[in-house]
């Protein structure tokens, strides 16, 4: 099928299945399904809760790919001790709606049990794209990432693979995994889906108390300052850095916990004038709830 851009989300795939999305729950039923259905087939990783940066993936998978496959799983091996495993919200009966709503033709639900059984000790570390920002902030978190998404990839064997740009950190990761393993999936990114204000979607948005939700959109605007300042033709990475900040301390509900401005590939922080593609990303806590955002500057 031939590719469609970004801003194709309203491309119609197949008519939806009748009947609904088959629902699989173990690696075995799924890769028992695949065989049955051969051919290209494009993959939705998610951990539930959907909303509408996931159904743009949807959306985007069955515009490309003639058998789209989303998985809903909240991976115990990527929350650290203290994170939100337990309280990450969870809504599996509205999600297999959406997903029916949405047209898809397999639902891989798979358990903990079944993906982490006793004696299970095999995990995937990306080395240095991992050591910073969010694999600083949330150290493991991303041995459980690359983890997580190689077993889902041996599961499903998709032909193209949806990733949000939000997790910016995550896409570049997985990436540098299909490359260095020589997976055979095409990794697609994908644009940030953003409510009406601003604030990128995110299934942890619920988190935020309603004075919380109405600061929040703080952190698209303390993005779109820096992209204002590099569209008028500044590249000092420290000025850049510091715009953000200024636009971050001016809301009291927000705390700051990192901004960077990092080479796009390799995320090494950048200094002085920025002459290649970088990536500005942030992370802004309101209350203990993280919010994170980024922009690609080129
Ligand atoms: O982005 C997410 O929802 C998760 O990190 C992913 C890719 C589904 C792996 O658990």
């Amino acid at each position: 099928m031939p590719p469609a851009s970004d801003a194709d989300f309203s491309l119609a795939g197949a008519p939806p299945r009748p009947g609904g999305p088959v629902i699989l729950t173990s690696p075995a039923a799924m890769q028992r399904w695949r065989r049955d259905h051969p051919g290209e087939l494009g993959f939705v990783p998610t951990m539930g809760y959907l909303h509408d940066g996931h159904l743009a993936l949807v959306r985007r998978s069955r515009a490309e790919n003639p058998l789209t496959v989303v998985s809903i799983f909240v991976n115990p091996a990527q929350f650290g001790p203290g994170e939100d495993f337990e309280r990450y919200p969870r809504d599996e009966v509205r999600d297999l709606a959406l997903l029916r709503e949405a047209g898809v033709d397999a639902v891989y639900l798979p358990s903990a049990a079944e993906m982490y059984p006793p004696g299970y000790q095999t995990y995937v570390t990306v080395e240095h794209l991992t050591q910073r920002l969010e694999g600083a902030a949330r150290p493991g978190h991303f041995r459980g990432v690359a983890t997580v998404v190689l077993k889902l990839f041996n599961a499903v064997s998709p032909t193209r693979a949806y990733f949000g740009r939000k997790d910016a950190q995550q896409l570049r990761v997985i990436r540098r995994m299909v490359r260095d393993l020589d997976l055979p999936v095409e990794v697609v990114p994908c644009e940030i889906v953003r409510e009406p204000d601003g604030l990128a979607m995110s299934s942890r948005n619920v988190y935020l108390s309603p004075e919380q939700r109405g600061a929040a959109p703080v952190v698209k605007r303390s993005l779109d300052a820096a992209a204002a300042a590099w569209a008028a033709g500044e590249r000092d990475a420290e000025t850049l850095r510091r715009i953000v900040r200024g636009v971050i301390a001016a809301e009291p509900l927000a705390a700051l916990e990192y901004v960077s401005l990092a080479d796009d590939e390799t995320l090494e922080e950048l200094e002085g004038r920025v002459e290649r593609p970088a990536l500005l990303s942030l992370v802004v806590r309101f209350g203990s709830t993280r919010l994170l955002d980024n922009l690609e500057l080129a």
